[in-house]
Protein backbone atom coordinates (compact mmCIF):
# COMPACT_ATOMS: atom_id res chain seq x y z
CA UNK A 1 0.00 0.00 0.00
CA UNK A 2 1.41 3.25 -0.76
CA UNK A 3 1.61 5.68 2.09
CA UNK A 4 2.47 9.27 2.16
CA UNK A 5 6.53 9.50 3.50
CA UNK A 6 6.79 11.29 6.54
CA UNK A 7 8.76 14.44 5.71
CA UNK A 8 9.66 17.44 7.76
CA UNK A 9 7.97 20.59 6.12
CA UNK A 10 11.08 23.02 5.33
CA UNK A 11 10.90 25.53 7.69
CA UNK A 12 9.97 29.35 7.70
CA UNK A 13 9.99 29.60 3.82
CA UNK A 14 7.73 27.31 3.59
CA UNK A 15 5.54 28.93 6.23
CA UNK A 16 5.97 32.32 4.44
CA UNK A 17 4.33 30.91 1.68
CA UNK A 18 1.44 29.37 3.47
CA UNK A 19 0.89 32.82 4.40
CA UNK A 20 0.66 34.48 1.32
CA UNK A 21 -1.54 31.64 0.32
CA UNK A 22 -3.69 32.82 2.89
CA UNK A 23 -3.34 36.51 2.47
CA UNK A 24 -5.84 36.70 -0.16
CA UNK A 25 -8.10 35.51 1.34
CA UNK A 26 -7.90 38.18 4.68
CA UNK A 27 -7.27 40.86 1.91
CA UNK A 28 -11.21 40.15 0.84
CA UNK A 29 -11.87 41.85 4.20
CA UNK A 30 -8.96 44.17 4.56
CA UNK A 31 -11.66 47.03 6.15
CA UNK A 32 -12.68 44.84 8.87
CA UNK A 33 -8.72 43.67 9.69
CA UNK A 34 -8.02 47.02 10.21
CA UNK A 35 -10.98 47.50 12.36
CA UNK A 36 -9.99 44.83 14.48
CA UNK A 37 -6.18 46.24 14.76
CA UNK A 38 -7.09 49.29 15.83
CA UNK A 39 -9.51 47.58 18.63
CA UNK A 40 -6.64 45.78 19.58
CA UNK A 41 -4.21 48.50 19.93
CA UNK A 42 -6.50 50.31 22.01
CA UNK A 43 -7.09 47.46 24.28
CA UNK A 44 -3.89 47.00 24.57
CA UNK A 45 -3.16 50.43 25.36
CA UNK A 46 -5.73 50.93 28.00
CA UNK A 47 -4.56 47.72 29.18
CA UNK A 48 -1.05 49.07 30.11
CA UNK A 49 -2.63 52.46 31.33
CA UNK A 50 -3.67 50.21 34.32
CA UNK A 51 -1.24 49.65 36.19
CA UNK A 52 0.43 53.40 35.81
CA UNK A 53 -3.19 54.48 37.19
CA UNK A 54 -2.16 51.92 39.96
CA UNK A 55 1.09 53.43 40.47
CA UNK A 56 -0.11 56.85 41.20
CA UNK A 57 -2.89 55.77 43.18
CA UNK A 58 -0.19 54.44 45.70
CA UNK A 59 1.94 56.77 45.23
CA UNK A 60 -0.90 58.89 46.43
CA UNK A 61 -1.12 57.26 49.53
CA UNK A 62 2.53 56.76 49.64
CA UNK A 63 3.56 61.12 50.54
CA UNK A 64 4.72 62.37 53.45
CA UNK A 65 2.87 62.56 56.77
CA UNK A 66 2.61 66.36 56.70
CA UNK A 67 0.27 66.26 53.84
CA UNK A 68 -3.59 65.90 54.40
CA UNK A 69 -4.12 62.21 52.80
CA UNK A 70 -6.92 62.64 50.15
CA UNK A 71 -8.82 60.12 48.52
CA UNK A 72 -7.62 59.86 45.13
CA UNK A 73 -11.77 59.59 43.42
CA UNK A 74 -10.03 60.85 40.23
CA UNK A 75 -7.82 58.23 39.67
CA UNK A 76 -9.69 55.20 40.71
CA UNK A 77 -12.09 56.29 38.17
CA UNK A 78 -10.07 56.42 35.93
CA UNK A 79 -8.64 53.26 37.05
CA UNK A 80 -12.25 51.52 36.33
CA UNK A 81 -12.46 53.73 33.29
CA UNK A 82 -9.46 51.69 31.57
CA UNK A 83 -10.24 48.41 32.71
CA UNK A 84 -13.69 49.21 31.46
CA UNK A 85 -12.58 50.10 27.99
CA UNK A 86 -9.83 46.94 27.70
CA UNK A 87 -12.72 44.68 28.25
CA UNK A 88 -15.05 47.04 25.51
CA UNK A 89 -12.37 46.94 22.80
CA UNK A 90 -10.80 43.29 23.26
CA UNK A 91 -14.82 42.54 22.96
CA UNK A 92 -15.61 44.61 19.58
CA UNK A 93 -12.00 43.18 18.05
CA UNK A 94 -13.80 40.00 18.47
CA UNK A 95 -17.20 41.20 17.17
CA UNK A 96 -15.83 42.33 14.36
CA UNK A 97 -12.95 39.62 13.72
CA UNK A 98 -15.95 36.80 13.87
CA UNK A 99 -16.59 37.96 10.20
CA UNK A 100 -13.63 37.94 8.88
CA UNK A 101 -12.31 34.23 10.67
CA UNK A 102 -16.04 32.44 9.28
CA UNK A 103 -16.07 34.29 6.03
CA UNK A 104 -12.29 33.19 5.11
CA UNK A 105 -12.90 30.20 6.40
CA UNK A 106 -16.02 29.83 4.21
CA UNK A 107 -14.23 31.13 1.35
CA UNK A 108 -11.02 28.85 1.78
CA UNK A 109 -13.34 25.85 1.79
CA UNK A 110 -15.36 26.82 -1.35
CA UNK A 111 -12.18 27.34 -3.18
CA UNK A 112 -11.07 23.65 -2.35
CA UNK A 113 -14.01 22.07 -3.65
CA UNK A 114 -13.98 24.17 -6.26
CA UNK A 115 -10.56 23.36 -7.08
CA UNK A 116 -11.10 19.60 -6.25
CA UNK A 117 -13.82 19.30 -8.95
CA UNK A 118 -11.47 21.44 -11.55
CA UNK A 119 -8.64 18.25 -10.83
CA UNK A 120 -8.76 15.70 -13.61
CA UNK A 121 -10.26 12.37 -13.21
CA UNK A 122 -6.65 11.06 -12.69
CA UNK A 123 -5.68 13.02 -9.39
CA UNK A 124 -9.02 11.59 -7.91
CA UNK A 125 -8.52 8.36 -8.91
CA UNK A 126 -5.02 8.10 -7.62
CA UNK A 127 -5.88 10.59 -4.20
CA UNK A 128 -7.47 8.67 -1.33
CA UNK A 129 -10.44 10.40 -0.15
CA UNK A 130 -10.60 9.46 3.05
CA UNK A 131 -6.73 11.19 3.65
CA UNK A 132 -7.70 13.94 1.50
CA UNK A 133 -11.19 14.62 3.34
CA UNK A 134 -8.71 14.66 6.51
CA UNK A 135 -5.96 17.08 4.96
CA UNK A 136 -8.87 19.35 3.64
CA UNK A 137 -10.96 19.33 7.00
CA UNK A 138 -7.85 19.62 9.09
CA UNK A 139 -6.49 22.73 6.76
CA UNK A 140 -9.66 25.08 6.84
CA UNK A 141 -9.83 24.84 10.58
CA UNK A 142 -6.55 25.38 10.87
CA UNK A 143 -7.27 28.47 8.90
CA UNK A 144 -9.15 29.92 11.68
CA UNK A 145 -7.08 28.49 14.32
CA UNK A 146 -4.44 30.57 12.98
CA UNK A 147 -6.35 33.76 12.29
CA UNK A 148 -7.44 33.21 16.20
CA UNK A 149 -3.70 32.94 17.73
CA UNK A 150 -2.53 35.96 15.55
CA UNK A 151 -5.01 38.48 16.61
CA UNK A 152 -6.36 37.06 19.36
CA UNK A 153 -2.75 36.29 20.96
CA UNK A 154 0.60 36.98 19.08
CA UNK A 155 -0.27 40.19 17.98
CA UNK A 156 -1.62 41.48 21.26
CA UNK A 157 1.59 40.11 23.23
CA UNK A 158 3.46 41.87 20.48
CA UNK A 159 1.73 45.31 20.71
CA UNK A 160 1.79 45.33 25.01
CA UNK A 161 5.80 43.98 24.91
CA UNK A 162 6.62 47.23 22.61
CA UNK A 163 4.44 49.58 25.12
CA UNK A 164 5.66 48.05 28.44
CA UNK A 165 8.86 48.12 27.16
CA UNK A 166 8.87 51.67 26.09
CA UNK A 167 7.14 53.02 29.28
CA UNK A 168 9.70 50.57 31.34
CA UNK A 169 12.90 52.56 29.06
CA UNK A 170 11.40 56.20 29.61
CA UNK A 171 10.74 55.92 33.21
CA UNK A 172 13.25 54.04 34.61
CA UNK A 173 16.86 52.78 34.35
CA UNK A 174 17.07 51.02 31.15
CA UNK A 175 18.46 47.87 32.69
CA UNK A 176 14.11 47.08 33.17
CA UNK A 177 14.00 47.00 29.31
CA UNK A 178 17.03 45.69 29.08
CA UNK A 179 15.67 42.56 30.87
CA UNK A 180 12.25 42.26 29.17
CA UNK A 181 14.20 42.29 25.69
CA UNK A 182 16.88 39.71 27.01
CA UNK A 183 14.37 37.54 28.33
CA UNK A 184 11.27 37.74 25.81
CA UNK A 185 14.14 37.12 23.15
CA UNK A 186 15.56 33.96 24.72
CA UNK A 187 11.70 33.12 25.54
CA UNK A 188 11.09 33.44 21.81
CA UNK A 189 14.17 31.88 20.05
CA UNK A 190 14.03 29.04 22.87
CA UNK A 191 10.44 28.30 22.02
CA UNK A 192 10.98 28.34 18.23
CA UNK A 193 14.09 25.60 18.57
CA UNK A 194 12.60 23.79 20.48
CA UNK A 195 8.93 23.73 18.66
CA UNK A 196 10.71 23.24 15.18
CA UNK A 197 12.47 20.08 16.20
CA UNK A 198 9.21 18.82 17.83
CA UNK A 199 7.26 18.98 14.59
CA UNK A 200 8.30 15.83 13.36
CA UNK A 201 6.36 14.39 15.53
CA UNK A 202 3.45 16.02 14.91
CA UNK A 203 3.71 15.30 11.12
CA UNK A 204 4.68 12.20 11.60
CA UNK A 205 1.18 12.00 14.03
CA UNK A 206 -0.94 13.17 10.64
CA UNK A 207 0.33 11.11 8.73
CA UNK A 208 -0.12 8.37 10.83
CA UNK A 209 -3.79 9.38 11.30
CA UNK A 210 -4.97 9.96 7.74
CA UNK A 211 -3.37 6.84 6.69
CA UNK A 212 -5.10 5.11 9.62
CA UNK A 213 -8.53 6.86 8.63
CA UNK A 214 -7.78 5.98 5.16
CA UNK A 215 -7.20 1.84 5.54
CA UNK A 216 -10.41 2.32 7.93
CA UNK A 217 -12.85 4.24 5.26
CA UNK A 218 -11.57 1.82 2.68
CA UNK A 219 -12.40 -1.29 4.89
CA UNK A 220 -15.66 0.36 5.03
CA UNK A 221 -16.40 1.23 1.28
CA UNK A 222 -15.17 -2.12 0.76
CA UNK A 223 -17.73 -3.94 3.30
CA UNK A 224 -19.20 -6.47 1.24
CA UNK A 225 -15.49 -7.52 0.33
CA UNK A 226 -14.36 -7.96 3.39
CA UNK A 227 -17.20 -9.98 4.17
CA UNK A 228 -17.28 -12.47 1.22
CA UNK A 229 -13.54 -12.98 2.52
CA UNK A 230 -14.28 -13.11 5.83
CA UNK A 231 -11.17 -10.40 6.62
CA UNK A 232 -12.73 -8.31 9.01
CA UNK A 233 -9.16 -9.67 11.46
CA UNK A 234 -7.10 -8.96 8.54
CA UNK A 235 -8.86 -5.23 8.29
CA UNK A 236 -8.40 -4.47 12.54
CA UNK A 237 -5.15 -6.04 12.18
CA UNK A 238 -3.99 -3.09 9.47
CA UNK A 239 -5.88 -0.34 11.17
CA UNK A 240 -4.63 -1.19 14.76
CA UNK A 241 -1.09 -1.21 13.04
CA UNK A 242 -1.26 2.09 11.92
CA UNK A 243 -2.88 3.58 15.32
CA UNK A 244 -0.05 1.79 17.02
CA UNK A 245 2.66 4.00 15.03
CA UNK A 246 0.04 7.50 15.37
CA UNK A 247 -0.13 6.44 18.92
CA UNK A 248 3.90 6.45 19.60
CA UNK A 249 4.67 9.62 18.05
CA UNK A 250 1.26 11.17 19.70
CA UNK A 251 3.04 10.02 23.21
CA UNK A 252 6.30 11.57 21.66
CA UNK A 253 4.49 15.39 20.67
CA UNK A 254 3.20 15.22 23.84
CA UNK A 255 6.67 14.29 26.29
CA UNK A 256 7.88 17.26 24.70
CA UNK A 257 5.78 19.43 24.82
CA UNK A 258 5.71 19.25 28.54
CA UNK A 259 9.79 19.95 27.75
CA UNK A 260 8.93 22.38 26.26
CA UNK A 261 6.25 24.72 28.52
CA UNK A 262 8.85 23.83 31.31
CA UNK A 263 11.76 25.78 29.68
CA UNK A 264 9.65 28.40 29.30
CA UNK A 265 8.38 28.36 32.36
CA UNK A 266 11.81 28.25 33.78
CA UNK A 267 12.72 31.34 31.69
CA UNK A 268 9.89 33.14 32.79
CA UNK A 269 11.18 32.74 36.37
CA UNK A 270 14.23 33.94 36.01
CA UNK A 271 12.99 37.19 34.06
CA UNK A 272 10.22 37.77 36.99
CA UNK A 273 12.91 37.35 39.77
CA UNK A 274 15.61 39.40 38.35
CA UNK A 275 13.39 42.40 37.76
CA UNK A 276 11.97 42.57 41.10
CA UNK A 277 15.40 42.09 42.96
CA UNK A 278 16.42 45.13 41.26
CA UNK A 279 13.23 46.93 42.13
CA UNK A 280 13.50 45.93 45.84
CA UNK A 281 16.83 47.26 45.35
CA UNK A 282 15.62 50.95 44.19
CA UNK A 283 12.49 51.02 46.49
CA UNK A 284 15.44 50.25 49.08
CA UNK A 285 18.16 52.40 47.88
CA UNK A 286 15.34 55.38 47.57
CA UNK A 287 15.24 55.80 43.94
CA UNK A 288 11.78 53.98 43.46
CA UNK A 289 8.86 54.74 44.94
CA UNK A 290 6.40 52.05 46.48
CA UNK A 291 4.35 52.79 43.53
CA UNK A 292 6.87 51.71 41.16
CA UNK A 293 7.73 48.56 42.36
CA UNK A 294 3.97 47.96 42.20
CA UNK A 295 3.73 49.28 38.73
CA UNK A 296 6.77 46.71 37.96
CA UNK A 297 5.30 43.99 39.35
CA UNK A 298 2.09 44.63 37.59
CA UNK A 299 3.43 44.87 34.51
CA UNK A 300 5.44 41.68 34.61
CA UNK A 301 2.43 40.01 35.86
CA UNK A 302 0.25 41.22 32.65
CA UNK A 303 3.20 40.73 30.41
CA UNK A 304 4.00 37.26 31.04
CA UNK A 305 1.15 35.67 32.09
CA UNK A 306 0.13 35.86 27.27
CA UNK A 307 3.64 35.44 27.21
CA UNK A 308 3.41 32.23 28.46
CA UNK A 309 0.42 31.58 26.69
CA UNK A 310 2.72 32.08 23.51
CA UNK A 311 4.47 29.50 23.90
CA UNK A 312 1.13 26.91 23.24
CA UNK A 313 -0.04 28.93 20.97
CA UNK A 314 3.39 29.01 19.18
CA UNK A 315 3.34 25.29 19.02
CA UNK A 316 -0.19 25.29 17.99
CA UNK A 317 0.53 27.95 15.09
CA UNK A 318 3.41 25.77 13.37
CA UNK A 319 1.19 22.81 13.44
CA UNK A 320 -1.95 24.91 11.86
CA UNK A 321 0.74 26.30 9.35
CA UNK A 322 1.68 22.57 8.78
CA UNK A 323 -1.96 21.29 8.10
CA UNK A 324 -2.94 24.40 6.05
CA UNK A 325 0.33 23.43 4.13
CA UNK A 326 -1.22 20.62 2.94
CA UNK A 327 -4.19 21.89 2.14
CA UNK A 328 -2.69 24.69 -0.27
CA UNK A 329 -0.43 22.14 -1.79
CA UNK A 330 -3.82 20.07 -3.08
CA UNK A 331 -4.89 24.23 -3.86
CA UNK A 332 -1.61 24.46 -5.71
CA UNK A 333 -2.16 21.38 -7.84
CA UNK A 334 -2.63 22.20 -11.41
CA UNK A 335 -5.25 20.71 -12.83
CA UNK A 336 -4.74 18.63 -15.69
CA UNK A 337 -7.40 19.32 -18.25
CA UNK A 338 -8.30 23.32 -18.54
CA UNK A 339 -10.05 25.20 -21.03
CA UNK A 340 -7.84 26.32 -23.61
CA UNK A 341 -7.23 29.89 -23.37
CA UNK A 342 -10.30 31.74 -25.50
CA UNK A 343 -12.11 28.75 -25.72
CA UNK A 344 -15.47 28.74 -27.18
CA UNK A 345 -18.74 26.90 -26.66
CA UNK A 346 -19.70 24.06 -28.46
CA UNK A 347 -21.74 24.50 -31.53
CA UNK A 348 -23.78 21.88 -32.30
CA UNK A 349 -26.52 22.87 -34.22
CA UNK A 350 -25.18 19.33 -36.14
CA UNK A 351 -24.21 17.05 -33.74
CA UNK A 352 -21.41 14.50 -35.74
CA UNK A 353 -19.14 13.45 -33.30
CA UNK A 354 -15.85 12.50 -35.24
CA UNK A 355 -12.44 10.09 -33.86
CA UNK A 356 -9.82 11.13 -35.85
CA UNK A 357 -6.24 8.98 -35.41
CA UNK A 358 -6.82 8.81 -32.09
CA UNK A 359 -3.98 6.97 -29.74
CA UNK A 360 -4.49 6.98 -25.87
CA UNK A 361 -3.08 5.56 -23.00
CA UNK A 362 -2.75 6.44 -18.85
CA UNK A 363 0.13 5.74 -18.33
CA UNK A 364 3.04 6.26 -21.23
CA UNK A 365 4.23 2.82 -20.87
CA UNK A 366 0.95 0.97 -21.20
CA UNK A 367 -0.79 2.44 -24.66
CA UNK A 368 -4.64 1.53 -24.19
CA UNK A 369 -5.91 3.02 -28.02
CA UNK A 370 -4.13 3.00 -30.97
CA UNK A 371 -4.93 5.00 -34.47
CA UNK A 372 -8.96 4.91 -33.51
CA UNK A 373 -11.23 6.41 -36.45
CA UNK A 374 -14.63 6.68 -36.82
CA UNK A 375 -17.39 8.68 -37.33
CA UNK A 376 -20.77 9.23 -36.02
CA UNK A 377 -23.26 11.21 -38.69
CA UNK A 378 -25.70 13.86 -36.93
CA UNK A 379 -28.62 11.50 -35.47
CA UNK A 380 -27.05 7.86 -36.65
CA UNK A 381 -26.13 5.34 -33.59
CA UNK A 382 -22.54 3.79 -34.12
CA UNK A 383 -22.15 0.35 -31.25
CA UNK A 384 -18.74 -0.42 -29.98
CA UNK A 385 -18.46 -4.31 -29.32
CA UNK A 386 -14.91 -5.97 -28.05
CA UNK A 387 -13.79 -8.29 -24.96
CA UNK A 388 -13.51 -6.79 -21.20
CA UNK A 389 -10.59 -4.34 -21.54
CA UNK A 390 -10.32 -3.61 -24.88
CA UNK A 391 -10.85 0.28 -24.40
CA UNK A 392 -14.61 1.13 -24.68
CA UNK A 393 -15.26 2.99 -22.02
CA UNK A 394 -11.67 4.63 -22.62
CA UNK A 395 -14.04 5.91 -25.36
CA UNK A 396 -16.52 7.45 -23.84
CA UNK A 397 -13.77 9.10 -20.86
CA UNK A 398 -12.08 10.93 -23.93
CA UNK A 399 -15.04 12.07 -25.57
CA UNK A 400 -16.26 14.11 -21.79
CA UNK A 401 -12.62 15.05 -21.73
CA UNK A 402 -11.52 13.97 -18.54
CA UNK A 403 -8.02 13.01 -20.33
CA UNK A 404 -6.42 14.55 -23.24
CA UNK A 405 -5.99 12.23 -25.89
CA UNK A 406 -2.39 11.34 -26.47
CA UNK A 407 -2.52 11.85 -30.81
CA UNK A 408 -5.14 12.51 -32.86
CA UNK A 409 -7.99 14.51 -31.94
CA UNK A 410 -11.98 14.18 -31.34
CA UNK A 411 -14.24 16.84 -33.25
CA UNK A 412 -17.88 17.61 -32.62
CA UNK A 413 -19.87 19.17 -35.36
CA UNK A 414 -16.27 19.55 -36.67
CA UNK A 415 -14.95 20.87 -33.31
CA UNK A 416 -11.64 19.93 -32.05
CA UNK A 417 -13.51 19.47 -28.08
CA UNK A 418 -9.97 19.83 -26.48
CA UNK A 419 -10.42 23.87 -28.16
CA UNK A 420 -14.09 24.29 -26.75
CA UNK A 421 -15.44 25.21 -22.96
CA UNK A 422 -15.58 21.53 -21.00
CA UNK A 423 -19.31 23.17 -19.79
CA UNK A 424 -20.09 23.55 -23.50
CA UNK A 425 -19.57 20.10 -23.78
CA UNK A 426 -20.69 18.16 -20.94
CA UNK A 427 -23.49 19.55 -21.92
CA UNK A 428 -23.74 18.45 -25.01
CA UNK A 429 -23.47 14.70 -23.90
CA UNK A 430 -25.73 12.78 -21.62
CA UNK A 431 -24.46 9.29 -20.37
CA UNK A 432 -25.75 5.96 -18.50
CA UNK A 433 -22.85 5.03 -17.67
CA UNK A 434 -21.62 1.51 -16.77
CA UNK A 435 -21.50 1.95 -13.03
CA UNK A 436 -24.17 4.50 -12.09
CA UNK A 437 -22.92 5.67 -8.75
CA UNK A 438 -25.73 7.73 -7.04
CA UNK A 439 -25.85 10.68 -4.32
CA UNK A 440 -27.11 8.95 -0.64
CA UNK A 441 -30.13 11.70 -1.08
CA UNK A 442 -34.04 10.75 -2.62
CA UNK A 443 -34.99 9.26 -6.07
CA UNK A 444 -35.99 12.50 -6.79
CA UNK A 445 -32.64 14.57 -6.14
CA UNK A 446 -31.16 11.85 -7.83
CA UNK A 447 -32.56 11.93 -11.38
CA UNK A 448 -33.60 15.56 -11.37
CA UNK A 449 -29.98 16.16 -11.27
CA UNK A 450 -29.63 16.02 -14.90
CA UNK A 451 -31.73 19.75 -14.37
CA UNK A 452 -32.36 20.57 -11.24
CA UNK A 453 -34.90 23.18 -12.65
CA UNK A 454 -37.43 20.36 -13.77
CA UNK A 455 -40.82 20.02 -12.99
CA UNK A 456 -42.29 17.06 -10.72
CA UNK A 457 -44.44 15.79 -13.75
CA UNK A 458 -41.12 15.75 -16.15
CA UNK A 459 -39.21 13.79 -13.57
CA UNK A 460 -41.89 11.35 -12.93
CA UNK A 461 -42.05 11.41 -17.04
CA UNK A 462 -38.66 10.40 -17.59
CA UNK A 463 -39.16 7.91 -14.75
CA UNK A 464 -41.91 6.41 -16.40
CA UNK A 465 -39.78 5.82 -19.73
CA UNK A 466 -36.98 4.59 -18.02
CA UNK A 467 -39.46 2.23 -16.76
CA UNK A 468 -39.00 2.74 -13.14
CA UNK A 469 -41.90 4.98 -12.25
CA UNK A 470 -43.71 2.35 -11.21
CA UNK A 471 -41.15 0.85 -9.22
CA UNK A 472 -40.40 4.47 -7.35
CA UNK A 473 -44.55 4.82 -6.32
CA UNK A 474 -44.24 0.81 -5.00
CA UNK A 475 -42.05 2.23 -2.46
CA UNK A 476 -43.23 3.10 0.95
CA UNK A 477 -41.32 6.73 0.70
CA UNK A 478 -41.61 6.69 -2.81
CA UNK A 479 -39.61 9.78 -4.93
CA UNK A 480 -38.32 10.38 -1.16
CA UNK A 481 -36.84 7.06 -0.67
CA UNK A 482 -33.19 7.89 0.63
CA UNK A 483 -31.00 5.35 -1.92
CA UNK A 484 -28.51 4.97 0.54
CA UNK A 485 -24.32 5.45 0.11
CA UNK A 486 -23.60 5.21 -3.52
CA UNK A 487 -26.87 4.24 -4.70
CA UNK A 488 -25.97 0.93 -2.80
CA UNK A 489 -29.70 0.15 -1.44
CA UNK A 490 -30.95 -0.03 -5.00
CA UNK A 491 -30.18 -2.72 -7.10
CA UNK A 492 -27.83 -2.68 -10.11
CA UNK A 493 -30.28 -2.56 -12.84
CA UNK A 494 -32.73 -0.10 -10.56
CA UNK A 495 -29.44 2.07 -10.32
CA UNK A 496 -29.15 1.58 -14.12
CA UNK A 497 -32.54 2.88 -14.74
CA UNK A 498 -32.18 5.58 -13.15
CA UNK A 499 -29.06 6.74 -14.77
CA UNK A 500 -31.70 6.29 -17.94
CA UNK A 501 -33.73 8.83 -16.56
CA UNK A 502 -31.45 10.80 -15.54
CA UNK A 503 -30.20 10.91 -19.36
CA UNK A 504 -33.74 10.94 -20.64
CA UNK A 505 -34.12 14.50 -18.46
CA UNK A 506 -30.81 16.17 -19.86
CA UNK A 507 -32.06 15.45 -23.13
CA UNK A 508 -28.35 16.04 -24.53
CA UNK A 509 -27.70 16.28 -28.34
CA UNK A 510 -25.29 13.30 -28.08
CA UNK A 511 -26.10 10.33 -26.11
CA UNK A 512 -23.69 7.46 -24.62
CA UNK A 513 -25.08 4.22 -23.47
CA UNK A 514 -21.85 2.12 -21.96
CA UNK A 515 -23.45 -1.33 -21.24
CA UNK A 516 -26.42 0.94 -20.44
CA UNK A 517 -28.73 -2.59 -20.15
CA UNK A 518 -25.87 -4.99 -18.70
CA UNK A 519 -27.22 -5.12 -15.23
CA UNK A 520 -31.25 -6.34 -16.56
CA UNK A 521 -32.90 -9.14 -16.88
CA UNK A 522 -33.89 -9.77 -21.02
CA UNK A 523 -37.59 -8.94 -20.16
CA UNK A 524 -36.65 -5.68 -18.21
CA UNK A 525 -33.71 -4.97 -20.84
CA UNK A 526 -36.55 -5.18 -24.12
CA UNK A 527 -38.89 -2.67 -22.35
CA UNK A 528 -35.89 -0.42 -21.97
CA UNK A 529 -34.59 -0.96 -25.18
CA UNK A 530 -38.01 0.06 -26.88
CA UNK A 531 -37.53 3.54 -24.30
CA UNK A 532 -34.04 4.08 -24.97
CA UNK A 533 -34.73 3.64 -28.82
CA UNK A 534 -37.60 6.38 -28.70
CA UNK A 535 -34.84 8.63 -27.05
CA UNK A 536 -32.57 7.65 -28.87
CA UNK A 537 -34.10 8.64 -32.24
CA UNK A 538 -33.11 11.73 -33.85
CA UNK A 539 -29.87 12.06 -31.26
CA UNK A 540 -26.25 11.05 -31.87
CA UNK A 541 -25.79 7.56 -29.97
CA UNK A 542 -22.91 5.64 -29.05
CA UNK A 543 -23.59 2.35 -27.40
CA UNK A 544 -21.21 0.34 -25.54
CA UNK A 545 -22.80 -3.10 -25.61
CA UNK A 546 -21.90 -6.80 -24.40
CA UNK A 547 -25.16 -8.24 -25.74
CA UNK A 548 -24.98 -7.91 -29.70
CA UNK A 549 -28.86 -8.48 -29.96
CA UNK A 550 -29.65 -5.00 -28.20
CA UNK A 551 -27.47 -3.33 -31.74
CA UNK A 552 -28.34 -4.71 -34.54
CA UNK A 553 -29.88 -1.62 -35.80
CA UNK A 554 -26.86 0.29 -34.99
CA UNK A 555 -25.97 1.66 -38.43
CA UNK A 556 -22.24 0.93 -37.73
CA UNK A 557 -20.95 -1.54 -35.38
CA UNK A 558 -17.30 -1.36 -34.63
CA UNK A 559 -15.58 -4.17 -32.87
CA UNK A 560 -12.53 -3.29 -30.65
CA UNK A 561 -9.88 -5.49 -29.71
CA UNK A 562 -7.06 -4.41 -27.80
CA UNK A 563 -7.28 -1.01 -28.36
CA UNK A 564 -7.53 -1.35 -32.02
CA UNK A 565 -10.64 -1.60 -34.35
CA UNK A 566 -10.82 -4.54 -36.02
CA UNK A 567 -14.08 -4.65 -37.78
CA UNK A 568 -16.70 -2.26 -38.79
CA UNK A 569 -20.33 -2.01 -40.12
CA UNK A 570 -23.56 -3.05 -40.27
CA UNK A 571 -24.64 -6.16 -38.57
CA UNK A 572 -25.64 -8.30 -41.49
CA UNK A 573 -22.51 -6.79 -43.37
CA UNK A 574 -20.53 -8.39 -39.86
CA UNK A 575 -21.88 -11.68 -39.70
CA UNK A 576 -21.20 -12.13 -43.73
CA UNK A 577 -17.17 -11.17 -43.61
CA UNK A 578 -17.59 -14.65 -40.42
CA UNK A 579 -14.80 -12.44 -38.42
CA UNK A 580 -14.55 -11.85 -34.98
CA UNK A 581 -18.17 -10.41 -34.63
CA UNK A 582 -19.45 -13.16 -36.54
CA UNK A 583 -17.96 -15.45 -34.33
CA UNK A 584 -19.13 -13.26 -31.20
CA UNK A 585 -22.75 -13.70 -32.21
CA UNK A 586 -22.82 -17.49 -33.00
CA UNK A 587 -21.58 -18.11 -29.46
CA UNK A 588 -23.83 -15.53 -28.15
CA UNK A 589 -26.90 -17.36 -30.10
CA UNK A 590 -25.52 -20.70 -29.09
CA UNK A 591 -26.21 -19.58 -25.34
CA UNK A 592 -29.01 -17.57 -25.59
CA UNK A 593 -30.99 -21.38 -27.00
CA UNK A 594 -28.92 -22.72 -24.21
CA UNK A 595 -31.13 -21.36 -22.01
CA UNK A 596 -34.12 -21.05 -23.22
CA UNK A 597 -33.53 -25.07 -23.59
CA UNK A 598 -32.62 -25.24 -19.84
CA UNK A 599 -35.28 -23.42 -18.99
CA UNK A 600 -33.68 -20.28 -17.84
N1 LIG B 1 -7.53 5.15 -14.71
C1 LIG B 1 -6.86 4.16 -15.30
N2 LIG B 1 -5.54 4.09 -15.16
C2 LIG B 1 -4.84 3.10 -15.77
N3 LIG B 1 -5.40 2.15 -16.54
C3 LIG B 1 -6.73 2.18 -16.71
C4 LIG B 1 -7.53 3.18 -16.10
N4 LIG B 1 -8.81 2.97 -16.45
C5 LIG B 1 -8.81 1.87 -17.24
N5 LIG B 1 -7.57 1.40 -17.41
C6 LIG B 1 -7.19 0.24 -18.26
O1 LIG B 1 -7.53 0.54 -19.59
C7 LIG B 1 -8.02 -0.63 -20.25
C8 LIG B 1 -9.33 -0.30 -20.95
O2 LIG B 1 -10.29 -0.01 -19.97
P1 LIG B 1 -11.80 0.26 -20.34
O3 LIG B 1 -12.51 0.65 -19.10
O4 LIG B 1 -11.85 1.20 -21.48
O5 LIG B 1 -12.25 -1.18 -20.81
P2 LIG B 1 -13.64 -1.65 -21.40
O6 LIG B 1 -13.42 -2.03 -22.82
O7 LIG B 1 -14.70 -0.65 -21.12
O8 LIG B 1 -13.89 -2.97 -20.58
P3 LIG B 1 -15.26 -3.52 -19.91
O9 LIG B 1 -16.02 -4.21 -20.99
O10 LIG B 1 -14.77 -4.51 -18.91
O11 LIG B 1 -15.99 -2.37 -19.33
C9 LIG B 1 -8.16 -1.68 -19.17
O12 LIG B 1 -7.16 -2.64 -19.39
C10 LIG B 1 -7.95 -0.97 -17.86
O13 LIG B 1 -7.18 -1.76 -16.99
MG1 LIG C 1 -16.25 -0.51 -19.85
Amino acid sequence: MHTRPVTLPEQDGNDLRTLQSLAPFLWMYRGRVLLALACLVLAKVANVGIPLVLKEIVDNFDIKSDVLVTLPLTLLLLYGLLKLASSLFNELRDAVFAQVRHGAMRSVSIKVLEHLHKLSLRFHLERKTGGLSRDIDRGTRSVSSLMNYMVFSILPTLVEISLIAGILLVKYDALFAMITFVSVSIYIVFTMKVTEWRMKYRVAMNAHDSKANTQAIDSLLNYETVKYFGNEQHELQRYNESLHDWESSAIKSQTSLAALNFGQAAIIAAAVTLMMILAAQGVVAGTMTLGDLVLVNAFLLQLFIPLNFLGIVYSQLKHALADMRLMFDVLEQEPEIVDHPGARDLVTDNAEVRFEHVSFAYDADRPILHNINFTIPPGHKVAVVGPSGAGKSTLVRLLYRFYDVAEGRILINGQDISQVTQKSLRQTIGIVPQDTVLFNESLFYNIAYAQPAATRAQIENAARLANIHSFITGLPQGYDTIVGERGLKLSGGEKQRVAIARAILKNPRILVFDEATSSLDSHSEQNILVALREVAAHHTTLVIAHRLSTIIDADNILVLEAGRIIEDGRHQQLLKKNGSYAHLWKLQQEESRQELGTGL
